[in-house]
């Protein structure tokens, strides 16, 4: 029994479509990489890699975002798709509301929009977090039933990252903590 499903679970082979879901992942969770990284794993402040990730963050969550609508737009062909049916929106609820955020965070991720939008840009870009746990959702969602030899390696990167930045808040909470009880001793 667990033979034939690890045949079957290798057989399956990746459409055009979810190639480029998978590596729209891969860019994604490289955007959120390199500050969870640095936080968790201070030592790694000065290492190259994390340094470039985060150079190139821009380019990599705009390659994720076309990569991201490839992928939408030919599940949406093959699909038909009847955008004026609200079920399709249901089942359809984590990737469209992903895709959604990621559009937001592409057309914003210029100069003059960080200028333009000043503290509210960097609340927008907050919802990057909120479109980890969505696709985390999404590909556990629509892969149920008929993993391909890819679709875990893209579950342990998600998994990963949501890891690594629960680790992250939790570290950034516990610092931020003493600082406010200093404010509250200062104002009362
Ligand atoms: C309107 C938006 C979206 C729609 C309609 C959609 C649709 C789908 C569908 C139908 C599947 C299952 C494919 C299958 O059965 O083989 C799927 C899988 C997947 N989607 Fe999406 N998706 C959307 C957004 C996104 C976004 C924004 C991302 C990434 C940033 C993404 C990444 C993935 C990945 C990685 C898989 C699993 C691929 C695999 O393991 O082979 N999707 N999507």
């Amino acid at each position: 029994m667990a033979n034939m499903m690890y045949t079957a679970w290798f057989s399956n082979s990746i459409s055009p479509a979810n190639l480029l879901g998978i590596l729209a992942v891969i860019s994604y969770i490289l955007t959120l990489l390199p500050t969870s990284l640095r936080v968790v794993f201070p030592a790694l402040k000065k290492a190259k890699l994390p340094i470039e990730l985060l150079k190139n963050r821009r380019q990599l969550g705009i390659l994720s975002f076309l990569l991201a609508f490839g992928h939408a737009w030919l599940l949406v062909i093959k699909r038909n798709f009847d955008f004026f049916d609200l079920s399709t929106y249901r089942v359809y609820v984590h990737g469209s509301a992903t895709f959604i955020i990621f559009t937001l965070l592409a057309v914003t991720s210029n100069d003059w929009c960080v200028k333009k939008m000043k503290k509210n840009w960097q609340q927008l870009h907050q919802l990057t977090y909120l479109a980890m746990f969505l696709l985390f959702w999404h590909i556990n969602d629509k892969m149920y039933g008929h993993w391909n030899f890819a679709t875990p390696l893209t579950i342990i990167g998600m998994t990963t990252i949501i890891i690594l930045f629960l680790r992250r808040w939790w570290l950034e909470r516990q610092v931020k903590k003493p600082q406010k009880v200093k404010e509250q001793q200062l104002l009362g």
